[in-house]
């Protein structure tokens, strides 16, 4: 891995600026993929997301049709919906009690804070795109956004899909910055890269490793998936703030596995979350220290993957197009 495609600086681990940055560069117009869309299955049912501190979410409406709006009410610009997974029969602004149905429309608020027209469009909810891949669900905060499935063209065959059912999740907390999660991810701790064989990127996705029928796949910015026969593992990490990132793993195993494979698969995913956690946490800790010493060579020219560094240098130069 040569060093001069690979590196960042200290200050895009630790600078607060830098995030708001990516809110604006990165995560305002990528589409970033937040979950299984299988537990929204009634009316009112709901997951509600920070993308990179954007506030958003989903939510199942009456005809079944799944709704993507940004979570920010009209009246005073706070959250409609608490962060997580909920249900709802109305959705009711816990502030002031402004009211909106699943289309977004405001229909009811208290007399007290009752705007003279409540149905001018001025107080809709902004409603965002959505888009499904397999069982996941994607947003994207941009009104002009680029089609999913292209964007995901080259690496599909690592997606999930029926042939895998839903078998575990786990979420993780961490204290590092989300470069430093997808590094460790791309790099593979544990058994699961070592007989790979790295392949090049094309565009915002990248076949990272390939062997025979198993392959990892990254999709720019944040979603790393590995798929084989038995298995497919969706990671998507969650950036919260400019140093604290959550990640969410998804494992799909083949219905007909043994249960020696089964067990395997699922301590496997229990070892890589630690793994991962350990090496993201690490590297920060690293970079903080580099960072504090006025370091700012490019300490990382091992440890971060290539078309991730380059994609994001791109992306922060405000060179791409998208
Ligand atoms: S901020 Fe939502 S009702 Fe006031």
């Amino acid at each position: 891995m040569g060093q001069s495609d690979s590196h960042l600086p200290p200050a895009a681990f630790v600078d607060p600026d830098v995030f708001q940055t990516e809110r604006r560069e990165i995560f305002a117009r990528e589409w970033l993929a937040v979950g299984r869309d299988d537990g929204l299955a009634s009316a009112g049912d709901y997951l509600s997301v920070g993308l990179g501190g954007w506030p958003a979410f989903l939510i199942r409406d009456e005809v079944g049709e799944l709704r993507a709006f940004r979570n920010i009410c009209r009246h005073q610009q706070l959250p409609v919906l608490e962060n997580g997974r909920g249900h709802c029969e109305t959705m009711r602004c816990r502030y002031h009690g402004w009211t909106y149905d699943f289309a977004g429309r405001l229909v009811h608020a208290p007399p007290a804070v009752c705007p003279p027209d409540l149905e001018t469009t001025e107080y809709r909810l902004d409603a965002i795109n959505s888009a499904r891949a397999g069982p996941l669900v994607f947003l994207n905060l941009q009104p002009q956004a680029p089609r999913l499935d292209t964007a995901l063209a080259d690496i599909a065959t690592t997606l999930p899909d029926d042939g895998h059912g839903h078998a575990a999740d786990t979420v993780h907390s961490l204290a590092a910055n989300w470069k430093a999660v997808v590094g460790a991810l791309l790099d593979g701790p544990g058994s699961w890269s070592r007989d790979f064989t790295p392949r090049p990127p094309r565009g915002d996705t990248a076949i990272i490793h390939q062997d025979g029928d198993r392959a990892w796949a990254w999709h720019w910015p944040t979603l790393v998936l590995f798929r084989s026969p038995e298995a497919s593992l969706v990671q998507i990490v969650m950036p919260r703030t400019f140093t604290k990132t959550e990640i969410h793993q998804v494992l799909h195993l083949a219905a007909d596995l043994p249960a020696s494979r089964t067990q395997y698969w699922r301590s496997l995913l229990d070892t890589r979350s630690e793994l991962a956690n350990a090496d993201a946490v690490e590297r920060q800790q690293e970079i903080r220290a580099t960072a504090r010493g006025g370091g700012t060579d490019a300490i990382l020219s091992s440890r971060i993957s290539p078309p991730f560094a380059t994609r994001w240098s791109a992306a922060m130069a405000g060179r791409v197009n998208t």
